[in-house]
């Protein structure tokens, strides 16, 4: 119910001397959606460090993430979720998206990004990880963090550097405390997703050995196999990805030393090389 309906609902009731109760319960439900809702809401930082190492979003604004604590037993455990959001292919498209939180983190809101799921904190929607340190990584590079090209072109502005954006946000993370972690979940979703599978031995090797990691794909795995028109339509897409963000480089050597380099950003091409243990997840909704 919006506020005008809210209004009228008040206005009628006042008319049906039924005002007083029932203002009363709309104004305790209204409460505590509120308080709800702003439970969810984690705020955003940005790394501004990070932008003299080059580190930056498509439009040269810094790497953002929301953190928020561990509590109780999950104070030494974290998990670190990477959102989502397809990918860009051209110039023109990498360059609508700096105009969006996936392309700037100056257009980011903490809203944009709740903390539902994987990521709340709540005991019975979250029973494995709520009590976890949680880290939502923001997606701002449009390459599923694989791309890293040093030249920028003055004319558009655009930085593909999505493998440098990983690198800093776990830095960063590592130097809060989470290279103590007992246990370290590497999770995303869609592209998210596809990017914990394809960082995921990178990230194990950044902890000591004491440390348990896993990784988690949901909906990341993306398939390499014929559309309905009996052809490989997508692969052109991955080959435009791949060489617009200079991904080659960050993707898996063991493969792209034996086939197309944008082969390797599927993950039945990549996975054979991955020593870390990963799991996916694909919910189908019917
Ligand atoms: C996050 O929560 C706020 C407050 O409940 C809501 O207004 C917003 O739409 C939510 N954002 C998303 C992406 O669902």
């Amino acid at each position: 119910m919006n506020s005008l309906q809210f209004l009228y609902m008040m206005i009628i009731k006042v008319r049906s001397n039924l005002w007083l109760p029932h203002t009363l319960v709309y104004c305790v439900l209204i409460i505590y959606l509120k308080v709800e809702g702003a439970s969810d809401q984690v705020a955003i930082t940005t790394i501004e460090g990070a932008v003299a190492k080059g580190a930056v979003c498509l439009d040269g604004s810094p790497p953002a993430y929301q953190f928020d604590a561990g509590f109780g037993e999950g104070v030494n455990n974290w998990l670190v979720h990477i959102q989502g959001g397809g990918w860009c292919n051209s110039v023109n498209d990498c360059r609508t998206r700096t105009y969006s939180p996936y392309g700037s983190s100056k257009r980011m809101k903490s809203s944009d990004y709740n903390f539902t799921g994987i990521l709340s904190n709540k005991q019975e929607l979250n029973p494995s990880f709520y009590n976890w340190n949680r880290v939502a990584m923001r997606y701002c590079d449009g390459s599923s963090f694989t791309g890293d090209i040093e030249a920028v072109d003055p004319a558009t502005n655009l930085h593909f550097r999505g493998a440098r954006v990983f690198n800093a946000i776990i830095e960063e993370l590592l130097g809060k405390g989470m290279k103590s972690a007992s246990n370290a979940l590497l999770s995303g979703s869609s592209a998210g997703g596809l990017a914990s599978i394809l960082h995921c031995d990178k990230f194990k090797a950044l902890f000591p050995s004491s440390t348990r990691i896993k990784c988690f794909s949901d909906a990341g795995y993306f398939a390499h196999v014929t559309d309905l028109s009996g052809e490989y339509k997508f692969e052109g897409y991955y080959d435009q990805v791949v060489t617009l963000h200079g991904s080659s480089k960050n993707l898996y050597r063991e493969c792209t030393s034996i086939m197309k380099p944008s082969l390797c950003i599927y993950p039945q091409f990549t996975m054979p090389y991955v020593q870390t243990p990963v799991f996916i997840s694909h919910l189908k909704k019917h």
